[in-house]
């Protein structure tokens, strides 16, 4: 299980760290050097760029110890030594080799980003941002010590600016802004240190979310039992696409079936009717009028799960749809243009279940800019959550799942996935997992995941169509 913590938890977790050890801060900072250097360890010129902090204390003691494995080091110190305190101080004075202020003309293998961690405060600027760029700009291989400098640790908000890093070593506690927003790009791959601290010691310390595993996957059924049919996997009403928009409602229905579902009905605009089959004719479809006596959300037996809002506009046809699924009995998954309508409407459905916005969707929901909702995306699924009763899926770059009580992480997905109808696909899944009889959590917790997985390791690259990324998606399984 990997937990993630803001910025203020980890300073407990060192707290409590050092006491399971029996050491002071400064033997943890040693310890925390150490454990950084293993990683450096075949690099033989290392440039070691430090802070004001104990960020910059870790950088010492990973210089020191570079130095004594007879590896050729340099520290360019941004603070002068004589103006370090506490631990970063001592750590400094324990530093035998070369410091220097200014960016060297020499070349090296790695360079170590110890310049802020966790006390990042303010924008970053002046000859910080100056050397941010340097380090930007070299081709070496850069590795930062907990988190990459100019990122803040809790948001994954890039304050000002922020090293680029090819590898970050966490210490102790995973940082929640490593792995959201502009963590992803800023981190590089991310290496972890526990400095053999016992998870067990740190458990008082409350956890903001927790990080999906590739494993979970593993609970889809790979195996059918034989005697089953179409009708045991569910039948899903996949309602969206008004006139001259079929495309995101079609991708949300075959998402749906891809995913495992036993059966689909496209509830779209009465124009599109005789199109569907030509396009997907495993997928069944219900032309919708737009008038108040057409019900097919209520016709018949309840359909298992009902998904709405793709392709749907905001005209009066897709608000007649929304009003139908004020009624509907089934469990409603909406996105996109559902979302819209959900904002501005004085009710929220029963039934809602899960909502799968994007920032821009997101901060209509809670009538806050999106830069609010990007300040803080872990306060803001949570608010989506408890504020519309669901499991809220707020996507983006780490795309973070929460009921309202646990939130988790999406480690995986890259911009692969930033393709017209990629939404729509996963909005479709979430309904056919769901169908499957998985709860509303689990159920949009596995779409993430297996939709993520998929862009991450599609054959086309960036040039991976929604299409291709329905057409993958038994490669995971696999
Ligand atoms: N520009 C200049 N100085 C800044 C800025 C900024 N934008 N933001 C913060 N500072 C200064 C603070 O005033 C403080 O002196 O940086 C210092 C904080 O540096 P950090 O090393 O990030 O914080 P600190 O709390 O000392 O150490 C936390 O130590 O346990 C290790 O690496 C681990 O990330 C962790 C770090």
């Amino acid at each position: 299980m990997k937990l993630l913590y803001s910025n203020n938890k980890t300073r407990e977790i060192d707290q409590l760290a050092a006491e399971a050890l029996g050491i002071d801060s400064f033997a943890l900072m040693q310890k925390a050097g150490a454990a950084v250097h293993q990683y450096l360890d075949t690099h033989q010129r290392l440039l070691v760029v430090t802070g004001p902090g104990n960020n910059g204390g870790d950088g010492f003691v990973v210089a020191e110890l570079a130095r004594q494995q007879g590896q050729k080091v340099k520290v360019l110190a941004l603070q002068p030594v004589s103006k370090l305190t506490g631990d970063a101080a001592k750590a400094a004075a324990a530093y035998r080799g070369t410091v220097i202020d200014e960016w060297p003309d020499e070349n090296f293998d790695c360079v170590v980003d110890a310049i802020f961690g966790t006390g990042l405060t303010r924008e970053v600027e002046g000859s910080y941002a100056s050397i941010i760029g340097l380090i930007n700009n070299n081709e070496y291989k850069t590795l930062a010590i907990d988190i990459p400098s100019g990122l803040n640790g809790t948001t994954g908000q890039i304050k000002g600016c922020a090293v680029r890093a090819s590898q970050t070593v966490s210490i102790l506690g995973r940082n929640t802004g490593l792995y959201t927003l502009d963590g992803p790009a800023c981190c590089g791959e991310i290496l972890f240190a526990d400095l053999g601290v016992p998870a067990v010691a740190l458990q008082s310390v409350v956890a903001e979310a927790q990080l999906m595993n590739r494993e979970k996957l593993q609970e889809l059924p790979a195996a059918r039992a034989n005697n089953t049919h179409k009708g045991s996997f569910g039948h899903v009403l996949t309602v969206g696409g008004q006139a001259g928009m079929l495309g995101a409602v079609l991708l949300a229905g075959r998402a749906v079936l891809k995913s495992g579902a036993g059966l689909t009905t496209l509830i779209t605009d009465q124009e599109h009717q005789a199109l569907v089959p030509l396009y997907a004719p495993e997928l069944m479809v219900s032309g919708f009028s737009g008038t108040s006596d057409d019900e097919p959300l209520s016709a018949g037996k309840p359909a298992d799960v009902v998904v709405m809002g793709m392709g749907m506009g905001q005209s009066q046809w897709s608000k007649q749809l929304f009003k139908l699924a004020l009624k509907t009995p089934s469990p409603l998954v909406m996105d996109a243009d559902g979302l819209n309508l959900l904002a501005r409407s004085p009710v929220t459905p029963e039934h809602l279940r899960v909502i799968t916005p994007h920032p821009r969707e997101a901060a209509r929901l809670l009538d806050v800019s999106v830069a609010e909702v990007q300040q803080n995306r872990w306060l803001a699924v949570r608010q989506l959550a408890r504020r519309y009763h669901c499991v809220a899926v707020l996507k983006g770059s780490g795309t973070l799942v929460s009921d309202g009580e646990q939130t988790w992480c999406c480690p995986f997905g890259n911009a692969n996935l930033a393709t017209a109808g990629s939404g729509d696909v996963l909005a479709g899944m979430v309904a056919g997992i769901m169908a499957q009889g998985f709860s509303p959590l689990s159920a949009a917790h596995l779409a993430v995941l297996w939709h993520a997985l998929v862009g991450t390791h599609s054959r086309y690259g960036f040039t991976m169509t929604a299409s291709d990324l329905l057409d993958d998606l038994h490669e995971i399984i696999h």
